[in-house]
């Protein structure tokens, strides 16, 4: 297939275009720079410089058969202090690329959604039927746009799905994490190993969990990747249909932070500091459905290979 992927230059959307480009698809990225970076654009796609709701039109009158729309804002924290930079960078720039596709009449789209639509969850492991409840702007305007593609799906024919991610980590070669401002637990964890930091900070250890620290579902990034070819594979023209991406098994701060330790070697100091604001006790995906559905199986869900990946790739990324 010739497949737009938005957002290309970043984490999550380098990885998955360096897998649709190992799969033979052909693969055009698109990406403002503005987090991501060009070196991070895999070899064999073609790169276009620039804003999403200003280039797709024009890109996608040479006819594709699909898109895969990464770009996004995405911090959490960022979206409470600044909720316009999300409805517009994300919702306005999400609705100006569906116009595009159908003036062009691309046919799929899969999107990166979040767990962060559904808040704080009255049961997990959290299934797609659960009530979307989002407790903070980013996951708000995730699920806007979910909410959107279900409509040009329904009134346009268009072939849709949501993947939701739940806590994505670990690295595929050289493709990896690699934020001017790092706010996730895993690359925090690995800079402390690495001389960067003096510790990590336990944002809160009186949560309703076993150890008092909050609960988080680690997904690695290839299997995410993954997950993305058999959506668009999958994909039917008149459908939207959401799926939750982790692997089913929660893993404590402290727990991550001990894997670190022996992932790393290294003692990693650690401090309990104050809770963060917005964040839920515990999130554990039921990906039952992506399973039954799709035919996904997450090829790397221990959390020792997901920290040895990442660790794997800091190292190279700083030659250390
Ligand atoms: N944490 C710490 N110390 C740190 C950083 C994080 O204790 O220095 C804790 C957080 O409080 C949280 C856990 O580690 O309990 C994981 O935090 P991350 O920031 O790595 O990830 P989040 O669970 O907050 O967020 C992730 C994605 C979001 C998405 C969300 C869905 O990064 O984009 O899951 O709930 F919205």
């Amino acid at each position: 297939m010739k497949l737009l992927v938005t957002g290309g230059a970043g984490y999550v959307g380098s990885v998955c275009a360096a897998r649709l480009v190992e799969a033979g698809h052909e693969v055009v990225v698109v990406d403002d720079l503005s987090t991501g970076h060009a070196d991070a654009v895999p070899e064999g796609c073609r790169f276009v410089e620039g804003d999403v709701s200003e280039v797709a039109g024009s890109l996608l009158g040479e006819g594709f058969d699909g898109v895969l729309h990464f770009a996004a804002k995405s911090l959490v924290g960022e979206s409470m202090q600044d909720p316009a930079k999300y409805w517009h960078g994300n919702v306005v720039t999400s609705l100006r690329l569906l116009e595009a596709m159908r003036e062009h009449g691309t046919p799929r789209l899969v999107f990166s959604s979040t767990a962060a639509t559904y808040g704080e969850p009255d049961e997990v492991p959290i299934a797609e039927t659960a009530p979307p409840r989002p407790t903070n702007t980013y996951g708000a305007t995730k699920l806007a746009i979910d909410m959107a593609m279900a409509s040009y799906a329904a009134s346009h024919g268009l072939a849709a799905v949501s993947l939701r991610y739940f806590n994505v980590a670990g690295a595929h070669g050289r493709f990896g994490e690699r934020h001017a401002v790092e706010t996730h637990l895993i690359p925090i964890v690995l800079q402390v190993a690495l001389g960067q930091r003096e510790q990590v900070q336990i944002y809160g250890d009186d949560w309703p969990t076993e150890d008092g620290t909050c609960v988080r579902d680690y997904i690695h990034v290839t299997d995410l990747a993954d997950a993305h070819l058999l959506a668009l594979d999958r994909a039917k023209p008149g459908e939207h249909v959401v799926y939750n991406l982790g692997n089913g098994t929660g893993f404590s701060v402290k727990q991550v932070i001990d894997t670190c330790r022996e992932v790393t070697g290294h003692p990693i100091p650690a401090a309990v500091a104050p809770r963060r604001e917005g964040d839920p006790a515990a999130l554990v995906a039921s990906s039952e459905r992506a399973r039954l559905e799709l035919g996904w199986t997450p090829q790397r869900p221990d959390l020792a290979d997901i920290v040895g990946d990442a660790w794997a790739f800091t190292r190279q990324a700083l030659r250390v």
